[in-house]
């Protein structure tokens, strides 16, 4: 037997093409991915790169045309909607480019509503949700509906969505992308914090300053990893907030 940890997240020879109205779109071309227990992977690209596409096949929201996941070292392949549903109120949180939130939902049930599907007593659930909206400078837009919300502030209840339930894996596509520098730290923090706690993160961002504060960089192109680098010399790490460090290139 290895002694080496199961990977969180293992992905191996993934490929998807999305058939839409014009020419085929071959999202990702063939990706093998290891995300280690407690690692923070930030994934890098430009526009069109593919990377949504990625992570909603990470998350099991779209199926690949070719290859397999693994989590925790369970393979993945045999499983449908309803076993994705529930590896995602259990084992991963998703934050996603464009929120989706409940929009007949307040923003209170909106965050509440993962725990309580997992079984999470009321109470607790409050409490949870309480403490990661006042962390994300949202303590009074309980009783909002996500259509009442910012860009942003819709986006922070979608993380705080996501975390409610203490989640092993994090996927995040874009969490920062419509924020102010001080929305932006806030996420951050909430990210180093979760980070610190020993959980996974894979997150999708075109913030320099976001993909610091990783452990490790993907530069996705073109449906493929163009680039894979650890980041070293890590004074700020888990901290995430304190520095901006300069990416490996
Ligand atoms: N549902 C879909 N139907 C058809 N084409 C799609 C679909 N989703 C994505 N695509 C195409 O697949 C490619 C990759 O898209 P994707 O959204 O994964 O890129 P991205 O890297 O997340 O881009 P961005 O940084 O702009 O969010 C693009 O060419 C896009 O137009
Ligand atoms: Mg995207």
């Amino acid at each position: 037997m290895s002694d080496r940890p199961t990977p969180v997240l293992r992905a191996e020879g993934l490929v998807k093409t999305h058939y839409g109205e014009g020419a085929p779109a071959h999202a990702v071309r063939g990706v093998d991915l290891c995300v280690r227990q407690g690692e923070f992977v930030a994934v890098t690209g430009p526009s069109g790169a593919g990377k949504s596409t990625l992570l909603h096949l990470l998350g099991g929201l779209q199926r690949p045309d070719a290859g397999s996941i693994w989590l925790d070292g369970d393979c993945t392949d045999a499983y449908g909607e309803a076993r994705w549903a529930v590896e995602r109120r259990k084992r991963i949180g998703i934050v996603f480019q464009f929120f989706n939130l409940v929009s007949n939902l307040s923003v209170a049930d909106n965050v509440e509503l993962p725990a309580l599907l997992a079984g999470v007593p009321p109470k607790q659930a409050r409490a949870e949700r309480e403490a990661l909206l006042a962390e994300l400078g949202l303590a009074g837009k309980e009783r909002s509906m996500p259509g009442e919300l910012s860009g942003g502030e819709q986006q922070r209840v979608a993380l705080a969505r996501a975390l409610v339930n203490h989640p092993p894996l994090l996927l995040a596509d874009e969490p920062a992308g419509s924020l102010d520098s001080k929305g932006t730290r806030e996420v951050m923090r909430l990210l180093s914090r979760f980070h610190q706690r020993g959980q996974s993160i894979v997150l999708v961002t075109h913030d320099a300053r976001l993909a610091s504060s990783a452990d490790r960089v993907i530069s996705f192109f073109d449906g493929r990893i163009a680039d894979d680098a650890e980041l070293d010399g890590m004074p700020t790490r888990g901290t995430g907030i304190s520095g901006v460090l300069e990416l490996r290139d």
